[in-house]
């Protein structure tokens, strides 16, 4: 995730942002930049790849005085718009030069603006949706830049936190955010701007949280506060009392709770940026690009690698629901191997978070060779999945640290229903009417994801209870069933514990010989249609002694009498719950692994990436 780190005060700026950086690099980055303003004007300096390629550029610089200033802006990139470079890196600038800019956050019209601002001789330098800030800032510059910004920033849709300095304003670092997290820290005659504690850490404890939308301008000895309008505003100061370790973390214990807490926004951020609203809502998948050729193809197949090959058995079910197109999952550490036929009509979606997964790389190879068209959907801008891919869609969830993956999952999810969506829109098969309801479903998930974490300390008293059960079963028909799988796995991988996912239906084909007493089965159950036999499932493990937990629709009471533990999750459309009802899942393997005494950031025998067989 990005990183952005502000300084202005007696101190010479470029070590100090250099410092902040190190702090922030944790949450990973492809490349840093930063820019200083001194007696020499406004110097930016970038370089991809690790902080040490910056450090190197710039410390000759430093210590023969020629990178001189004592307030500047520093940035470390994950990309999203245009992958690793030093021309994509942070700050980016203005035509003139002027003015610099760190951005954390996505401009969903960058598009639009972007044709606009060159239609009035703006010219780009880089792919980033942040140069658009610059030049956009730049266009309504009268000589103050908090008005210009306000202004810039009627037109800006998105995310964003933003650090920004002008050549012309010495004085001052402007700072905004919407929906991205900045914090001003209040020093003694210096202060600073920072996307997360860690940077600021060292200099002060004393920070400013900025609300949305909420813009401070930042001098070295008092801070200004203002509200969109302009107008000015009063803002408490609060304490950081965490450790160095706590912060990393944004004060949760672990990274893989950080990363479950960060799905709503994850979520929302995937989906935003693709739906266009005209009269009615659409989807618009620029970097796919659909048209008419697209209605040919015969079969739609996927392949990719453990949890990611479960996002890939839930986008099988999602093109075979809503387009109607024959569709398969395939483990590609299997496909590989096998002989399989290919057909050029075939679409190959190839999903891997890390795009650097052998076994997936290894499949999508194989692929290409048919000449069938292949989309990639990844997490990581630049990886050798999306370099080698005729089409990449971004999961923009933000770096995953933890071991085990929790958002990346869930946003595979968004982008394949997407997918799948459009394809059935292209077919004639949903009706505009249609798909504007589902979109509608779609941007309510980011909310109802926030609904179920709210109440994590049931499956927290849950996991408590039931975190010594040495066989854990989670069982579901249809979408469920693929939910079950993903639920299996995060169990297994972070707390160790012996589980297994069966279709329910299955069940008395013999997995039901391993139920006793000391069987705990959770049953997901969002498939309305099959709630009855969802029930005689649950009902035949209970005769056997089984302890029984249900994950259902909230408006149900249809469990109620048959299961022993009930965990509710807000109503959806029965093919859109699995990126609700894992939740709960992701959620109870966390509190297992802690309650075990377990790190559930690295598990024992794990990597996050497997490069190799
Ligand atoms: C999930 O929690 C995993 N650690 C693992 O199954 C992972 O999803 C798999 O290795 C694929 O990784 P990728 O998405 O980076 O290709």
């Amino acid at each position: 995730m990005c990183g952005i780190v502000g300084y202005i005060g007696a101190e010479e700026a470029a070590p100090v942002l250099l410092n902040g950086l190190k702090r922030l690099e944790y949450r990973g980055y492809d490349s840093a930049g930063i820019a200083v303003l001194g007696k020499t004007g406004l110097q930016v300096r970038k370089a991809k790849g690790i902080l040490k390629n910056l450090e190197d550029k710039i410390t000759p610089e430093i210590n023969s005085a020629l990178l001189t200033g004592a307030m500047g802006i520093g940035h470390t990139r994950w990309a999203t718009h245009g992958g690793p470079s030093d021309v994509n890196s942070h700050p980016q600038t203005d035509v003139s030069g002027k003015i610099a800019v760190v951005h954390n956050g996505i401009i969903e019209n960058y598009g639009k603006l972007k044709r606009q601002l060159e239609g009035r001789g703006a010219e780009f330098r880089s792919e980033t949706d942040t140069e658009v800030i610059a030049h956009l800032i730049d266009c309504y510059y009268k000589g103050d830049l908090v008005q210009a910004l306000i202004e810039a920033l009627k037109r800006m849709e998105g995310s964003y936190a933003l650090g920004i300095i002008h050549e012309d304003e010495p004085d001052r670092i402007i700072a905004v955010r919407k929906e991205s997290p900045l914090i001003i820290g209040v020093g003694k005659g210096e202060n600073l701007i920072a996307s997360d504690v860690p940077a600021i850490l060292e200099y002060t404890r004393e920070v400013y949280y900025l609300d949305d939308r909420e813009i401070a301008a930042v001098y070295r000895d008092r801070v200004e506060f203002y509200d969109a309008e302009g107008q000015g505003r009063e803002k408490e100061l609060a304490h950081v009392s965490w450790d160095a370790a706590a912060a990393e973390k944004g004060g949760y214990e672990h990274f893989m709770l950080k990363e479950i807490y960060e799905q709503p926004k994850a979520l929302t951020d995937t989906l935003r940026a693709r739906i266009k609203t005209y009269a009615v809502k659409s989807i618009n998948l620029e970097e796919i690009g659909f048209d008419e050729t697209w209605a040919e193809a015969r079969r739609v197949v996927i392949t990719a690698c453990g949890t990611a090959w479960h996002a890939g058995v839930i986008g099988k079910y999602a093109f075979e629901h809503f387009a109607r197109i024959p569709a398969d999952a395939e483990i590609a550490s299997e496909y590989r191997y096998r002989n399989p036929v290919f057909n050029p009509k075939d679409i190959f979606i190839i999903i891997s978070q890390s795009g650097e997964t052998a076994d997936t790389l290894a499949a999508m190879r194989m692929a290409r060779k048919s000449g069938a068209r292949i989309i990639a959907i990844s997490n990581a801008v630049g990886s050798t999945l999306a370099r080698e891919a005729d089409l990449v869609m971004y999961t923009w969830a933000g770096p995953e640290i933890a071991v085990a993956s929790t958002k990346a999952f869930t946003t595979q999810l968004m982008c394949v229903y997407l997918i799948a969506l459009q394809f059935g829109a292209l077919r004639g098969l949903i009706k505009a009417e249609e798909l504007a309801r589902y979109i509608h479903e779609l941007e309510q998930l980011g909310s109802h994801t926030k609904r179920i974490l709210a109440s994590r300390e049931a499956v927290q008293r849950f996991a408590a209870l039931q975190f010594n059960k040495t066989k854990v079963f989670f069982m579901g028909r249809l979408f469920d069933y693929a939910v079950s799988l993903e639920s299996a796995l995060k169990l297994k991988e972070v707390s160790y514990t012996h589980s297994e996912a069966f279709a329910a239906g299955e069940l008395k084909h013999g997995p039901i010989a391993l139920v006793d007493s000391a069987t705990l089965v959770i049953a997901i159950c969002t498939q309305t249609a099959l709630f009855d036999k969802m029930e005689s499932n649950i009902k035949e493990v209970k005769a056997r002694g089984a302890a029984t937990a249900v994950i259902t629709f909230e408006d149900t009471a249809y469990f109620d009498d048959t299961a022993d533990t009930i965990f509710r999750i807000p109503r959806t459309a029965d093919c859109l719950s699995p990126i609700l009802s894992i939740i709960p899942c992701q959620l109870y393997a966390y509190y297992c692994s802690v309650q075990r005494g377990l790190d559930p950031d690295k598990p024992r025998n794990l990597a996050k990436s497997v490069t190799v067989e």
